[in-house]
């Protein structure tokens, strides 16, 4: 009977292993298609989170070829392109975001690891790096502001929240009237699209008046469990209420994305990482 066992618990331990392997080297396609306010023409948006200096193929060329076959009209790249270590190159990212900035509008928001690198000592000059080689690449991130796009009837919004709100095993509010104090009022007769790196603020970027909000930081929650979800958020909540997918707050919609690469751990399990394509329109109906 004990051996048994231990053959039953080798083999399902092979399997997970198996499946961490693949989930951390693969990618899926998730795509998401909404109605929203303004919009005055159909839109595709594919959205890239939480890189994390993964490469799919050399020098993404991978994700490149994926991007380019489903023809985006514009790409979001909703922060953690980069990973906050210093023995980490990020060549490989900006190759990709270089490429992907001569053949589309990029549209880019910081996350907190794009943050800290420019926040603390102990990462020396890496954040200068950064912001040397993302010139080179030509995309200006949206560091609290906008870019309207008039013929499309939309408004792009690149939040950046303080990076001490990104702590572990706890989490203050956003301090009153912070989301306007970054932002703005936000723009009327507009589909107003706020790139938010971290999701758990949703019930504010609503309030503050977001149509749809695009984001990512949680990974899926690491590992996935049927029925229950992600388990583990960076900022170590268990089974954090926002995981990945499609959620909603009064006429507000967030799509989550779970994700393109890891970091501490780099693990993945139930849980491949996504490239996330999101058609707007003003078509009645959506579906997942
Ligand atoms: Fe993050």
């Amino acid at each position: 009977m004990f051996a048994v066992l231990c053959t039953v618990l080798a083999v399902l331990a092979v399997a997970c292993l198996w499946v961490i392997l693949y989930d951390t080297h693969h990618f899926v396609t998730v795509k998401y298609s909404l109605s929203l306010p303004f919009v005055k023409k159909d839109t595709r948006i594919v959205m890239i989170s939480d890189l994390h200096n993964y490469c799919y193929g050399k020098e993404n060329g991978r994700l490149t070829e994926a991007i380019d076959a489903l023809k985006p009209d514009m790409i979001v790249l909703a922060g953690d392109m980069i990973t906050s270590d210093a023995r980490e190159k990020f060549d490989g990212t900006m190759k990709l975001l270089k490429r992907l900035n001569e053949r589309y509008p990029v549209y880019y928001a910081y996350g907190n690891h794009e943050q800290k690198i420019q926040l603390y000592k102990k990462y020396e000059n890496m954040g200068k790096k950064f912001e040397k080689a993302l010139e080179e690449t030509g995309i200006r991130p949206l560091r609290n502001t906008h870019v309207e796009l008039a013929e499309r009837g939309i408004t792009i919004y690149g939040l950046e929240i303080d990076h001490s709100l990104y702590k572990r095993l706890s989490r203050d509010p956003l301090p009153e009237g912070c989301m306007k104090q970054l932002l703005g009022a936000p723009r009327q007769e507009t589909c107003r699209i706020l790139i938010a790196h971290d999701p758990e603020y949703f019930p504010d970027y609503a309030g503050w008046g977001a149509d749809l909000v695009l984001a990512g930081h949680i990974h899926g929650g690491i590992v996935r469990v049927p029925f229950l979800g992600g388990v583990i958020s960076p900022s170590l909540w268990l089974f954090p209420k926002y995981d990945g997918g499609l959620f909603r707050e009064g006429t507000s919609t967030m799509v989550l994305g779970r994700g393109l690469g890891t970091h501490s751990p780099r693990v993945r399990l139930f849980n491949p990482a996504e490239l996330v394509v999101v058609d707007i329109g003003t078509q009645k109906g959506e579906q997942n």
